[in-house]
């Protein structure tokens, strides 16, 4: 269920309760100019529309709903529990959090809330199910926003309680704990559930989050504190259904977020929704992995890019300025990695606190003449201009990148063999290297479906859980590619090593054994043959012995010179490769473009790493080709295929000139799609 409308709502946060409302006459007429169509409401407005317990006042609320009705705009509209008004801190001092070090915190912030209060539970469910109840039939009702950007952690004692109930649940008996736990090691057998503690620096921890004594329960912590705060998201919304059985719900995630496991909520929300804050200067892949992350929460569904900055952020220690263009590309990439929605935070910039500095369309003097204002009406005008055509087209990607919260907790808070392998890294690298070959990519849960795909990435996949090694053995049999690395099967869901050779459940699939790995510094560098080349690899060196595989790459330093660093294993009618360290880049590129070659995957213009490329298919089979020039140069391409620019109106003919000036953006409908795949997509490749 995601929301429908004739285009992609156009807009962002928007917090008239801050402004008198003669400025909202302002904005109105500046957004109208702007193109803008939807307004995000309500994020923070719980101290106004509920000054006391017993007290509730929503005529600020009502005129904001009534005037976006009045002037045709449709509202996403937010619960507002994601900050709490003093009153209610005051009254109820159990809402505050206790953070890692044990402190309670006293009033003060936002996401400040304890996800186990039940006085927080009763106020937010209460207050998402007054809303929904004022506001549910309100015509210009678009989607709900729950909370905003669910996060953190809280150590009371209270989830302490509900971490212990959590236990018993999932682990039934205490044997079973102290089995999945290994607690018998430093003597921790525990004999009442009442012993069991919250791993935190007064705890089971030292020198921070990720150095903990025993992973099993710093992992169960997590993934309790996930389902805590997934428990106040699935309560707002059942208090919203019951008022409002229709309107589609969701929350502002935050793409590549380590704390919440969001593909276990990803089935409770209706469409999934992001805030996109790139580093201005991470690679122009980092925010599609995050895009295609998003993407891959709903099996391949549309989501919305619910927020991204006009202009600069405020609350890094430097907040550099997009320069021109880039807000366009940026948005246009969101488009073409998915989204069905491109909205701002914020519309007008706030007078004071700690955002003040952060970008907004509407700016403190409220001009309509800045550069930035002129950027996001030329943007409106282009999305009123595409009208409809992407809405809930789909990405037909045959490339696969298995991602896992499980994994990423279970490397990061292990001691050995590296704290310097970085699981975000290392899966963003095979990611860039399948995107920069021109493959479009689904990144998805273990859980998924594999049978749509001709090649699966399996990054650092530290955990292997369920029936995960057959279905990958089965895509191999089949003809498929499945990638693995270094740290991949190293241990089970509770991260326990299994007692085999490693990679564990995959060693028969990837046809090798490691019985030995070595970690190194940063600096220390060792030469990887690959074919005609030579890489550098780093951080860890996995000493593998074939067992059926043959090497594909060599180490060629110290005494495991010679032994393979990168192996290929024929099973049925695919392979399996192993990627036994961690490579350089263009190493990745290498071994990657190796495994696409195999399936015809390589895009055509893969040998131009800044033009990206994206493929949608729209409802009605049509193929949307996105080119996005992420450099200030002009490029010049050969088109593979007919089409028409849906920006520009341009036809192009096969083998015609496509010219991408700077930072520029190409939405190709291609006219024919191309012969047919068994599989019902069409292929869009170089032939
Ligand atoms: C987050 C929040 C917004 C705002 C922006 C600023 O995304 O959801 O309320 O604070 O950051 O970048
Ligand atoms: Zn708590």
């Amino acid at each position: 269920m995601s929301p429908t409308g004739p285009k992609i709502p156009y807009g962002g946060d928007y917090n008239p309760e801050q402004w008198p409302q003669e400025v909202w006459d302002d904005d109105h007429r500046l957004f109208t100019r702007a193109g803008i169509d939807t307004l995000t409401v309500g994020v923070f407005t719980w101290a106004v529309t509920q000054p006391a317990e017993d007290v509730h006042d929503f005529t600020v609320l009502d005129r904001v709903m009534d005037r976006a009705g009045a002037e045709g705009r449709r509202v996403c509209l937010a619960t507002g529990t994601a900050a709490l008004p003093p009153w209610l801190a005051k009254k109820y001092p159990e809402v505050n959090r206790t953070d890692f070090e044990g402190r309670r915190h006293r009033y003060g912030q936002r996401h400040n809330f304890c996800p186990s209060s039940p006085a927080y539970l009763r106020l937010a469910t209460a207050m998402a199910g007054r809303l929904a109840q004022r506001y549910g039939r309100h015509p210009a009702l678009l989607a709900w926003h729950v909370n905003n950007e669910y996060g953190g952690a809280c150590y009371c004692d209270l989830c302490a309680e509900a971490f212990r109930g959590w236990l018993r649940e999932r682990h039934g008996a205490l044997d079973a704990l102290n089995q999945a736990w290994w607690s018998t090691f430093w003597s921790h057998r525990y004999t009442d559930w009442e012993q069991i503690e919250p791993p935190s620096a007064l705890t089971e921890h030292w020198r921070g989050p990720d150095h903990t004594a025993f992973q099993g329960i710093t992992l169960d912590y997590q993934r309790f504190m996930t389902d805590a705060l997934l428990g106040c998201f699935t309560a707002e919304k059942e208090a919203i259904r019951a008022h409002d059985p229709a309107t589609p719900v969701t929350t502002n995630l935050m793409g590549l977020y380590r704390p919440l496991d969001y593909h276990r909520w990803a089935p409770h929300l209706d469409f999934a929704s992001w805030d996109n804050y790139p580093s201005l200067d991470a690679p122009l892949t980092r925010q599609a992995l995050a895009h295609d992350l998003m993407r891959g929460l709903k099996d391949g569904a549309p989501f919305w890019l619910m927020e991204q900055t006009p202009s600069t952020t405020a609350c890094r220690d430097v907040n550099p300025l997009r320069r021109p263009g880039e807000l366009r590309l940026a948005t246009w990439q969101a488009i073409a990695h998915g989204a069905d929605a491109a909205l701002y935070f914020q519309l007008r910039a706030s007078r004071g606190a700690c955002e003040k500095y952060h970008g907004a369309v509407i700016g403190h003097a409220g001009r309509d003449d800045t550069r930035v204002f002129r950027e996001v009406a030329v943007i409106g005008e282009e999305l009123s201009r595409l009208g409809g055509v992407t809405l809930h087209a789909r990405t037909p990607a045959r490339t696969a990148l298995l991602f896992d919260w499980d994994s990423w907790w279970a490397l990061e808070i292990s001691d050995g063999p590296s704290r310097l392998v970085r699981y975000a890294d290392v899966v963003h690298a095979y990611y860039r290297a399948a995107r920069e070959a021109g493959a479009d990519v689904d990144v998805i849960p273990v859980t998924a479906d594999l049978t749509p795909y001709d090649v699966v990435l399996a990054p650092v996949l530290h955990l292997i859980k369920d029936d995960l090694p057959e279905r990958l053995t089965e895509l191999v049999r089949r003809g498929g590619t499945v990638l693995a690395t270094f740290l991949t099967a190293r241990s089970d869901r509770h991260d326990r090593a299994f007692l085999t050779d490693v990679p564990g459940p995959l060693a028969p699939l990837l046809g090798i054994r490691v019985d030995e790995w070595d970690a190194r510094p940063q600096d220390v560098v060792q030469p990887v043959h690959l074919g005609e080349s030579t890489y550098a690899a780093r951080l860890v060196f996995e000493i593998v012995q074939p067992t059926g595989a043959e090497p594909v790459g060599t180490y060629g330093a110290d005494f495991y010179a010679g032994t393979p660093a990168v192996t290929r294993h024929s099973v049925g009618a695919g392979e399996a490769w192993y990627v036994a360290t961690a490579l350089d880049q263009p190493g990745v590129d290498h071994v990657v473009r190796r495994v696409l070659a195999r399936h015809d995957l390589i895009g055509p213009y893969a040998g131009q790493t800044a033009v990206e490329t994206a493929t949608r298919i729209t409802p009605d089979g049509t193929g949307l080709l996105f080119l996005l020039h992420h450099a200030t140069t002009t490029a010049r391409l050969t088109a593979h295929a007919a089409a028409t620019d849906l920006l520009t109106g341009e036809r192009v003919d096969e083998g015609g000139c496509l010219t991408l000036g700077p930072l520029d953006v190409a939405v190709l409908r291609l006219h024919q799609i191309g012969r047919p795949r068994a599989s019902g997509t069409p292929d869009l490749r170089r032939k």
